[in-house]
């Protein structure tokens, strides 16, 4: 069982959050919880939360799977470039939450606007936790070129050495989400 960390307290999070003079992105394969953790992390600092494979959907106006099977892969992660950058970008780095889709920092000019631009979050977690979580989402066309617990374990350990270019870390383990909350918040204030 895990122990729960001393929990910082509203004024810790009010304080934290007004240091935060830019985006904070959060990075890291698919099923790891960005979307969640981002909203929840949004909420508690009072900033935008923004869902980056979603913004590419409205941008294309079309689903993330029908872009990979009308566009191909790499045409996908040129928009995904784009609209990243715009959501970093627009109205001066405004601070938010920014939850990026699993690929996006393999790229690396995405990576290197995201290294340079904001503060960005790699939130890890183990195989398992990843395959049981990714069934909630039908976002996924990666997943669908074979077996997903065989495809996970792949991209996982070709991806490590990107993630691991962002300079917080914080692992999503396989309880509540809250927990992980509390985590990005301390890695974000003692990383600041
Ligand atoms: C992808 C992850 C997905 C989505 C697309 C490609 C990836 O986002 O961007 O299916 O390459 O890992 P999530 O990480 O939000 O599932």
């Amino acid at each position: 069982m895990e122990v729960d960390e001393p929990r910082l307290t509203n004024e810790e999070i009010a304080a934290l959050a007004r240091r935060i003079d830019r985006p904070i992105v959060l990075v890291g394969m698919m099923g790891v919880g960005k979307s969640s953790v981002g909203k929840r992390l949004a909420a508690a600092l009072g900033l935008p939360f923004i869902d980056a494979d979603e913004a590419i959907e409205e941008a294309a106006k079309m689903s993330i799977p029908e872009i990979f099977a009308t566009y191909g892969e790499p045409n996908f992660r040129d928009g995904e470039r784009r609209v990243i950058a715009r959501l970093i970008d627009s109205e001066g780095h405004q601070p938010k939450v920014i939850a990026t889709g699993g690929g996006a920092f393999v790229n690396e000019q995405t990576r290197a606007l995201i290294l340079d631009k904001a503060i960005p979050v790699w939130l890890d977690s183990d195989v398992e936790t990843l395959f049981e979580r990714v069934g909630r989402k039908r976002n996924r066309p990666l997943l669908r070129e074979g077996d997903p617990r065989e495809i996970l374990t792949r991209l996982r350990d070709e991806r490590e050495p990107f993630y691991a270019q962002a300079p917080i870390k914080v692992i999503s383990g396989p309880g509540p989400h809250g927990q992980t909350l509390e985590r990005v918040l301390k890695g974000i204030e003692s990383w600041l």
